[in-house]
């Protein structure tokens, strides 16, 4: 394609057009400053690339997503957790060999350096896990420090995705008052982070298959989803070559805002909310249209996908099933449909294409098991580690990565004397 033309104060300048293998176009504008003096202006970067990237393909008018070019409705089907946290970090599916070994070295990294264990006991017990999972990620780095060599970083991704839900498990208990669980070899990955979660001394704990399997499915689900909030977090701090695990912890604290992975808590509590005030939707739903009420509809609109997400049309499927074969039943899940409908048909949500996101469902999936609400943003994290591993993996490794460093448009004051 021919470079596009710049005419600025009668000059004109070359934007040189990269496009990308599923036809998506970008103006280049890395040597727009050099040659004009002008930057252009983003704010919130809604239309501005910041990386080349194999990773995940999102179209959000067609509503696909795809990690390394599968489809997530086939991963979320057809494929456990660990295989496509593989995927991702390594760009293909694993084999059986190198699922084998890809599943022991996770099985044998998982506990924490007994120290740690102090931590835990430092934090309030009603410290947000998600400040004490960003916290404890931060601190992994104090045991397993990166030299900056190839071996030590494979090795210390390993640790990282091995222990997270150790720590995430350990966030839990200390917030309830119960002894630390211990992981087990003999568990898969998910399953053993539900004993974690909920074994206690006195009795054998087995997770029921239904949570396994919900739990696999959401964790797929929430896996990587390209140039986001906490993703663009991970890169910025990666950027300056600071580790993996203070990169992370980063992304961590970026995930747990409400606008992003915190909203998956607000949903269940706004859910709550409703049925608490006589379960009048279109209460609700009338006070997100007023523009003078701070109230929006959380679990509803994203920035990219305009028409539906992929990830909530599963879940609300999912949903039903999973409350179904758990034996449970949950009148948050019938406000949920209701205030979905009333909202589907209405101008407002319609004019503004505003749809449930992945937060609206998997609230009330992760209820259904027994997980606390103040967990779900940690559920998030958990799933979205391979994510945000696989986008520093690949910064760190590009050759031509440069730290981040965004401009701005100064609009203060002029100099002035003191
Ligand atoms: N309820 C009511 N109105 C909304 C909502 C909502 N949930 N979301 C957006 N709008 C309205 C805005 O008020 C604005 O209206 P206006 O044009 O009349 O001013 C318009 O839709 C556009 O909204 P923006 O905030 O500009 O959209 P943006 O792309 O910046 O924000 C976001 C996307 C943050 C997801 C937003 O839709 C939101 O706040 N949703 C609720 C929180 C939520 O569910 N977050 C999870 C996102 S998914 C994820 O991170 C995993």
């Amino acid at each position: 394609m021919d470079p596009a033309k710049l005419i600025l104060d009668g000059n004109e300048y070359e934007l040189p057009v990269v496009i990308g293998s599923e036809g998506e176009i970008g103006l280049d504008i890395t040597k727009l400053r050099s040659a004009s003096g002008a930057i252009t202006l983003d704010p919130g970067y809604g239309g501005t690339g910041s990386c080349y990237s194999s990773i995940t393909y999102i179209n959000g008018e067609e509503g696909i997503l795809r990690y390394r070019g599968y489809p997530i409705e086939q991963l979320a089907e057809k494929k456990r957790f660990v295989e496509v946290a593989y995927l991702l970090i390594y760009g293909d599916l694993p084999n059986e060999t190198e699922l084998d070994l890809f599943r022991h070295q996770l099985t044998h990294h998982s506990l924490i350096h007994e120290d740690m264990k102090k931590f835990f006991e430092g934090f309030p017990a009603e410290a947000h896990p998600m400040g004490v999972l960003s916290s404890m990620i931060s601190s992994l780095s104090s045991y397993y420090p990166d030299s900056g060599n190839g071996e030590d970083i494979d090795l210390n991704i390993i640790r990282l995705l091995a222990k997270a839900k150790t720590i995430a498990a350990f966030s839990y208990k200390k917030s309830i008052g119960q002894p630390y669980v211990y992981p087990r070899n003999d568990l898969s990955y998910h399953a053993d982070f539900l004993h974690m979660l909920y074994a206690v001394p006195a009795e054998e704990y087995v997770p029921p298959p239904a949570h396994e399997e919900a739990l696999n499915m959401l964790l797929i689900l929430h896996a990587d989803h390209e140039q986001n909030c906490s993703t663009s977090t991970v890169r910025m701090v990666g950027s300056s070559q600071a580790n993996l695990f203070a990169s992370i912890s980063a992304g961590v604290s970026a995930l747990w805002g409400t606008l992003h992975g915190g909203a998956n808590q607000k949903v269940i509590q706004m859910l709550q909310t409703i049925l608490d005030d006589g379960a009048d939707y279109r209460k609700y739903v009338d006070l997100a249209k007023d523009p003078n009420a701070d109230f929006r509809l959380m679990g509803f609109g994203h920035r990219v996908y305009k028409n539906f997400d992929p990830r909530a049309r599963i879940l609300k499927g999912q949903a039903d099933k999973v409350l179904g074969q758990m034996g449970v039943e949950d009148p948050l899940l019938d406000i949920a449909r209701n205030l979905e409908r009333i909202a589907l048909e209405d101008d407002y949500f319609i004019e503004r294409r505003l749809y449930p996101n992945v937060d609206f469902y998997s609230g009330i999936i992760y209820r259904a098991m027994g997980i606390p609400t103040n967990m779900f943003t940690v559920m998030f994290a958990l799933g979205r580690l391979p994510g945000w591993i696989a986008q520093w993996k690949e910064m760190r490794d590009d050759p031509h990565g440069r730290i981040y460093r965004p401009r701005q448009i100064y609009m203060g004051e002029t100099e002035r004397s003191v």
